[in-house]
């Protein structure tokens, strides 16, 4: 049997209630920070369940961009080779924007994302994470806005995906 086969969710580390109480309070921190302009873009896959809770918690206007990267293959390794799958459709030029990520591991992601969108010249980069784990850092990026902070294990579901597999999950699960 493969080692994809082999594991799967077990316990809950974040159940539904807790990701939506914690996504609320972030949209209402953003909505504070930039009570105006505010361009929200997000990575996807991972980040697509955040979104989409996130900003129907930000009230008034907000506009929204995708990219797309590749930082993992299979399996629960970083290769730390980012790579951009797709970029963004809009300029950033003077905007106030905040990037919404899945999860900041080793950082190797966010920081090429990070440096990619500072060349456009927004007004203000700031990130936004659902999840952190700070104790896999290879880069020392910033975060402004931080779901949760959680231990070095591979988790799944609200987005988070182990190949391709329990994006669907409304909570987050550890995978063992
Ligand atoms: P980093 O570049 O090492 O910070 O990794 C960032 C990316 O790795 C995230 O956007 C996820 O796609 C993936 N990743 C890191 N840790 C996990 C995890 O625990 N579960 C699922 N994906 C993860």
């Amino acid at each position: 049997m493969s080692e994809i086969s082999e594991l799967r969710p077990t316990e809950i580390l974040l159940s539904e209630a807790q990701i939506q109480k914690r996504v609320a309070e972030l949209a209402l921190d953003i909505r504070h920070d930039f009570p105006d302009d505010l361009h929200v873009i997000a990575v996807l896959k991972g980040a697509f369940i955040f979104l989409s809770d996130l900003i129907r918690h930000i009230p008034g206007h907000v506009s929204l961009d995708f990219m797309a990267v590749s930082s993992y293959a299979k399996g629960t390794t970083t290769s730390g080779e980012v790579r951009l799958l797709k970029d963004l459709d809009t300029a950033l030029s003077g905007r106030n924007v905040v990037i919404v990520e899945d999860i900041v591991d080793t950082g190797l992601t966010l920081t090429y994302l990070q440096d990619i969108l500072l060349n456009r010249n927004p007004k203000v980069l700031r990130t936004a994470c659902l999840l952190s784990k700070p104790s896999r850092r290879q880069i020392d990026v910033k975060v402004e806005y931080v779901g949760f902070t959680i231990e070095d294990r591979f988790v799944v579901g609200y987005g988070l995906d182990y190949a391709e597999r329990y994006r669907n999950l409304a909570h987050i699960a550890v995978l063992g």
